[in-house]
C-alpha cells in the first residue's frame, strides 16, 4: 500500500513541474498564461516562445508521462513491495499494466493541475502520450497519426488532439477485438478515462472551435524563437 501511494505521489509531483511556464519566465520573462491561448503548455508555448522553446516544453512534458508510466510505476518492485494482483468488480487485472496506468494518470493529473503553478496547468495531452508510450506503443502511434492527419488538413491543434483522444480507446478495441492482441482491461478503461478528461479540459477549444474563432497555427514553418 505505501508502494502504491509512493507511485501515486511521486507521479503527481513530475507530472506537476510547470514546464512552459517555468521556460517562459526563465528564458523569455513572459509568463505564458498570460498570453495566445492563455493555457500552459506546448501548444502555446510555440505560439508565444518559438519553436525552441516548444521543442524543449514538449520533449519534457512527453518525458514526464512516459517517466512516471515506465519507471516510477516499478518502484513497487525495487521496495519488495510488489502489489498483490489487483481485484475490482469481480475482476482480475494485470498488476504491472494497472500501475503504469495509475503512475502516467496520476503525472497527467499534475500536468493538468500542477501543485507548483496554483493548479493552473495545461491539458494534458502530450503528457499523456508520454505515458501511454511508456505502455503499449501501437495504438498511441495510430492516435498520433490521427492527430498529424487534422492538424495538417485543418491547422486546429485542438481538434487533432479531441480527435486523438477520442480515436486512441477505439484503436485499442480494435487491436483487442479485430486483432487479437493482449489488450488489458484496465488499459482501455483508465486511458479512456484520461482521454475523457482531457476533452473536457478543451472546453474553451471547442467553443472556440463551434464559434468559427478557434486559433489556427498560421504556418508550418518554424516560427521564431
Ligand atoms: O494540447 C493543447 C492543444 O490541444 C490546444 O492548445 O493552446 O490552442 O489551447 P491551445
Amino acid at each position: 500500500m505505501l508502494s502504491f501511494l509512493l507511485i501515486i505521489v511521486l507521479s503527481y509531483l513530475l507530472g506537476s513541474i510547470p514546464t512552459s511556464i517555468w521556460v517562459g519566465k526563465l528564458f523569455k520573462g513572459v509568463d505564458i498564461r498570460e498570453h495566445g491561448s492563455g493555457n500552459a503548455g506546448a501548444t502555446n508555448t510555440f505560439r508565444i516562445l518559438g519553436w525552441k522553446a516548444g521543442v524543449a516544453v514538449s520533449l519534457i512534458d512527453v518525458a514526464k508521462g512516459f517517466t512516471a508510466a515506465y519507471y516510477i510505476s516499478q518502484i513497487g518492485y525495487l521496495t519488495g513491495g510488489v502489489l498483490p494482483e489487483i481485484v475490482i468488480l469481480g475482476v482480475t487485472w494485470e498488476t504491472d499494466v494497472f500501475m503504469r496506468l495509475i503512475a502516467g494518470a496520476a503525472a497527467v493529473g499534475g500536468h493538468m493541475y500542477p501543485l507548483y503553478a496554483k493548479f493552473q496547468g495545461g491539458k494534458g495531452v502530450i503528457t499523456a502520450a508520454g505515458m501511454l508510450y511508456g505502455i503499449e506503443p501501437i495504438s498511441i502511434t495510430l492516435a498520433i497519426l490521427v492527430f498529424v492527419i487534422v492538424l495538417f488538413s485543418t491547422r486546429y491543434v485542438s481538434l487533432g488532439s479531441i480527435l486523438a483522444c477520442f480515436s486512441y480507446p477505439l484503436f485499442l478495441l480494435m487491436l483487442r477485438f479485430w486483432f487479437g492482441f493482449d489488450i488489458d482491461g484496465s488499459l482501455i478503461v483508465i486511458s479512456a478515462t484520461v482521454a475523457a478528461s482531457i476533452i473536457i479540459k478543451h472546453h474553451s477549444n471547442i467553443k472556440r472551435l463551434i464559434q468559427g474563432n478557434e486559433n489556427r497555427i498560421r504556418s508550418f514553418k518554424p516560427a521564431k524563437g
